[in-house]
């Protein structure tokens, strides 16, 4: 039979994302563990590993229940003291902490400022020629949401995938992100496949379809809006049009995916 979890009293989440692994996570996560084990504590805390806390600056990291405690830059050393603190009732130890309940801040010696894109630059552009131009975010934690918002707001939105006649977004009738890597695009004759999750570097055929570049863009000529997605070698994979600067879907992209970026035609 497995643990009794009505029994728990403290539970602590340990971040196992990238950054924390590199920074020495594991060896907390053992020592937090053997801890408990040899203090008779196995059976009323929980442990748990989780992904990256958005604190990565901070690594390694972890989060204590009840109350609200994360505590950053652990050693082995440091959490025996903090399990111990907590489980005794004891004062969290003050100066490991990163944030708790009530502050009205956090607290880092590493603050990295937030990654924003970059404002709209005039460039003459292969494929586009004349255009305004930036960059967007790739990870499949923008993507995945962006292509949802497109299937509820179809409306004036063109896809095409190199290789594959464009079509009207309207066409697409579900978007799935169930595979590892790949996001499809079901629409009523077929099903359209991106690459939008980090691929491991020898999975060199993923790579070669993998969006790692995602382009904002306004084309002079045309007057038109829309995203143009490339591979990390900088070949075209494929495009979204928006049929106006007033699409409804093309204000969602400057908002959320642009973080409230604005698009200033007096650059042309
Ligand atoms: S990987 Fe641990 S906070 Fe990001």
């Amino acid at each position: 039979m497995g643990k009794n979890i009505a029994n728990t009293t403290h539970t602590f989440f340990f971040c196992d994302g990238g950054s924390c692994q590199k920074a020495g996570s594991e060896k907390v996560v053992r020592e937090a563990r053997a801890y408990l084990r040899n203090n008779e504590h196995w059976n009323n805390t929980h442990t748990i590993k989780t992904r990256c806390n958005g604190r990565c600056e901070d690594a390694p990291t972890c989060i204590v229940h009840p109350g609200e405690f994360w505590y950053k830059e652990l050693t082995p050393e440091k959490i025996t003291h903090i399990v111990k603190g907590h489980i005794n009732n004891d004062c969290p130890l003050e100066t490991e902490l990163l944030f708790k309940e009530g502050w009205d801040a956090q607290v880092s010696s590493k603050e990295i400022a937030p990654i924003k894109p970059k404002p709209f630059m005039f460039k003459t552009d292969e494929e586009l020629g004349d255009c305004l131009i930036t960059r967007g975010f790739s990870s499949d934690q923008y993507l995945y949401p962006l292509f949802l918002y497109l299937l509820e707001h179809p409306k004036g939105v063109t896809l095409s995938v190199t290789s594959e006649k464009p079509i009207p977004f309207k066409d697409v009738t579900a978007v799935n992100y169930t595979k590892a890597f790949t996001l499809e695009l079901e629409t009523k004759i077929g099903c359209m496949a991106l690459i939008i999750a980090a691929v491991p570097k020898e999975k060199e055929e993923l790579l070669q379809s993998k969006i790692s570049i995602t382009e904002y863009f306004y084309q002079k000529e045309t007057e038109q809006v829309g995203i143009r997605f490339k591979n990390k070698f900088g070949e075209t994979l494929g495009n979204i049009e928006f049929d106006s600067i007033h699409n409804e879907a093309w204000k969602y992209c400057t908002k959320i995916q642009l973080q409230n970026l604005t698009l200033d035609l007096a650059q042309l």
